[in-house]
């Protein structure tokens, strides 16, 4: 019989953007990305020039694996654009049916989310704004600012990731720089199936 689970205290530092504590921390270059972007010539040419910017990064307290419990986590995604296309996390389904939320702290930018139909939905993101994601829709976090877009989630612990949905169709929709706004326009790069 596994101990009982003791209740636990977890500080979102507001102005740093850190959780405390944490068990697991990531970062992710445009090298991990290239392909995620619709102009993956000129994140090619960015390669290879030497540069490996880092587009986002989070750090995820992972308190049990156990179904029942929930996983925190936040995310900084850097200011920066590969061609039109800002920076923006990979983005995924999850396994279950399990829903997440974002709640923005600091910066500007958008949750973009997408069902199984293609039928795509963005929740812009602004400090206290909170976009939720109902179970069944893939979900990613695009940067529109100047400055760190920095957000804290949950989702139930169980959910499961898949990644190889959204890296093998894209989503329907990305968010470019036009005339100096951002736009949400339809992906060149999008496979329905
Ligand atoms: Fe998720």
């Amino acid at each position: 019989m596994s101990q009982p689970q003791r209740p636990e205290k977890v500080v979102v530092d507001f102005r740093g953007g850190v959780i405390k504590p944490y068990t697991r921390k990531k970062e992710v270059r445009l090298s991990e990305l290239r392909e995620y972007f619709s102009n993956v010539e000129e994140a090619e040419k960015i390669l290879l020039k030497g540069k490996d910017p880092l587009i986002y990064e989070y750090y995820e307290y992972i308190y049990s694996e156990a179904a029942g419990n929930l996983n925190l986590g936040l995310t900084i995604i850097y200011p920066g654009k590969i061609g039109k296309e800002y920076y923006m996390t990979k983005g995924h389904f999850h396994e279950r049916d399990a829903a997440e939320f974002y709640f923005c702290l600091k910066g500007r930018g958008m949750l973009l989310m997408q069902n199984k139909d293609g039928e795509v939905s963005v929740v812009e993101l602004e400090p206290g704004s909170l976009g939720y994601v109902p179970p069944g829709w893939g979900h990613r976090t695009i940067n529109t600012g100047r400055g760190k877009l920095v957000f804290f989630f949950a989702y139930p612990s169980d959910a499961g990731h898949n990644y190889t949905i959204i890296k093998e169709r894209g989503f329907a929709m990305i968010v470019v720089e036009e005339a100096k706004a951002p736009k949400v326009v339809p992906n060149p790069k999008y496979h329905k199936t």
